[in-house]
């Protein structure tokens, strides 16, 4: 067992002993006295926090951005990690002084992470576009400076300032580190995790962090035990067949967004706004799904396209099952105590399939779903001979219509036939009223989604395969 967390930190290996429940940030700051990184939320919102990582065992070559305040140290073994002090070699990256030039930064807080999360950009796309630039600031914060000179310094920059890979040969990760109280185990097979669960049941199984992380942040808790599942290689894998994408657990929000890009544009742009690109970094599936809130943006997605979720133990071994029957009720699964989400089957699209996810949410960037809608329609001509309807924020659980279904099935896809889809609604659910909306405000927005879906499908037909 090691008392030492080693890893890279700006093109040098670094060996420290602290706990691993410490997060990045605390590091950082206040034991290797790199105040660059700056802490403003606190809960991964604001970016001022903003390092790039290049996970241990990460297949690409370039890091990517990610918030140091919600990331632990137990994470980041064997791992390279840039921070602000690391990019430049001693002298302003070309970005770093486009923003000096264009008057891109006042305050110098929330410039730092705006610095890293652009960098990242530019370490991983030679030619990002204007969108892409927003999309690289969305979970970045600036209240006075305002974003057009950024991005304009962003665009300036587009050629150099790109921080690699160190070159460096990766440490060897250790598969337990312990120190003052605090144990990190990182199993390496899918029997090793299963495992350590059995012996250590108290131990938080840890995957990105992005929500379990924020009370640590906090200082409200510690944790004495913590099992990663980013450790195990299998759980990161991500293949597509001819028929399906096989989604590890441990497969990130960003990974599973490009590679569905192409399929289902509208999953991907889904994805986009479940949080900026920092989160969408870190953050998993198995991580999001597992946590069973109804409110969760990838679920609904994910019924709607006929979704299967795979459970191991090792006892009883693998089953799968559709992914609907996995949520029994609120923060309620079907996932036992002595099981951990393996994976996730992801059909791909078949000829005559319409696929469309909408988010409705107070800002469109890094907000919390108030309705979340998913529609995957199989159509003859403008004929539904096939519906799966998802919502989410209408129930306790991610939850199909089936009613809503039934009312289509058969129909062409017109207003008279969301009329019908509309009624049938009511019978699906009856929402919840809480500080994001209405319970009448929820159920005029589900209907009113599947109206939209009718006016896109009649205005553009961009996700309908040619039969
Ligand atoms: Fe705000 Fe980390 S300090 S995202
Ligand atoms: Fe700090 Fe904008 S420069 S808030």
């Amino acid at each position: 067992m090691n008392s030492v967390t080693s890893f890279t930190l700006n093109g040098e290996q670094v060996s420290v002993e602290v706990r691993p429940d410490t997060t990045v940030l605390d590091l950082l700051r206040e034991k290797l006295s790199h105040k660059g990184t700056k802490e403003g939320c606190a809960e991964g919102d604001c970016g001022a926090c903003t390092i790039l990582l290049r996970r241990a065992g990460a297949k690409e070559s370039f890091p990517r951005p990610a918030n140091a305040c919600i990331m632990t140290v137990a994470q980041i073994e064997a791992s390279e990690i840039t921070t602000v002090e690391g990019i430049g070699n001693g002298v302003l990256s070309d970005l770093q002084a486009r923003m000096a030039e264009n008057g891109s930064s006042q305050c110098g807080f929330c410039t730092p992470g705006i610095v890293m999360a652009l960098s990242g950009l530019l370490a991983r796309s030679s030619a990002p576009d204007e969108d892409d630039i927003h999309d690289a600031l969305a979970g970045n914060l600036c209240r006075c400076t305002g974003y057009k000179p950024i991005v304009e310094a962003a665009k300036a920059a587009l050629s150099t300032g790109i921080p690699g890979s160190s070159g460096h040969e990766q440490i060897a990760s250790a598969t337990m580190v312990s120190s003052a109280g605090s144990t990190a185990i990182k199993p390496t097979s899918v029997e090793d995790l299963l495992s350590a669960k059995r012996d250590r049941p108290e131990a938080i199984l840890l995957a990105g962090g992005t929500d379990l992380a924020v009370p640590l942040a906090a200082y409200e808790t510690n944790w004495p035990e913590i099992i990663l599942t980013g450790s195990v290689s299998a759980l990161r894998e991500l293949t597509v067949t001819d028929e399906a994408y096989e989604i590890g657990a441990a497969v990130t929000w960003e990974e599973l967004m490009h590679a569905v890009a192409d399929d289902y544009p509208s999953f991907a742009t889904l994805i986009k706004r479940f949080g900026s690109t920092q989160i969408r970094s870190m953050g998993t599936v198995g991580g999001n799904v597992g946590t069973a809130s109804p409110i969760g943006d990838g679920p609904p997605a994910m019924i709607a396209l006929g979704a299967s979720i795979t459970l191991q133990s090792l006892d009883r071994g693998e089953r799968t099952l559709p992914l609907e029957n996995f949520f029994l009720d609120y923060r309620k699964t079907e996932m036992a105590n002595d099981e951990i989400i393996v994976g996730f089957s992801l059909p791909r699209p078949k000829p005559g399939q319409l696929f469309r996810s909408y988010k409705i949410s107070k800002r469109y960037d890094q907000d919390i779903s108030t309705v979340c809608g998913a529609f995957n329609l199989q159509l003859d001509g403008d004929v539904v001979t096939g519906a799966r309807i998802a919502y989410g924020g209408m129930a306790a659980t991610p939850k199909r219509a089936v009613h809503g279904e039934k009312a289509i099935h058969g129909k062409a896809l017109n207003r008279e036939t969301a009329n019908a889809f509309g009624v049938a609604l009511a019978e699906d659910f009856t929402p919840l009223t809480d500080w994001r909306g209405t319970d009448t405000y929820r159920m005029r927005v589900a209907k009113g989604l599947f109206a939209r879906l009718v006016a896109d499908h009649a205005g553009e037909r961009v996700e309908v395969m040619a039969p």
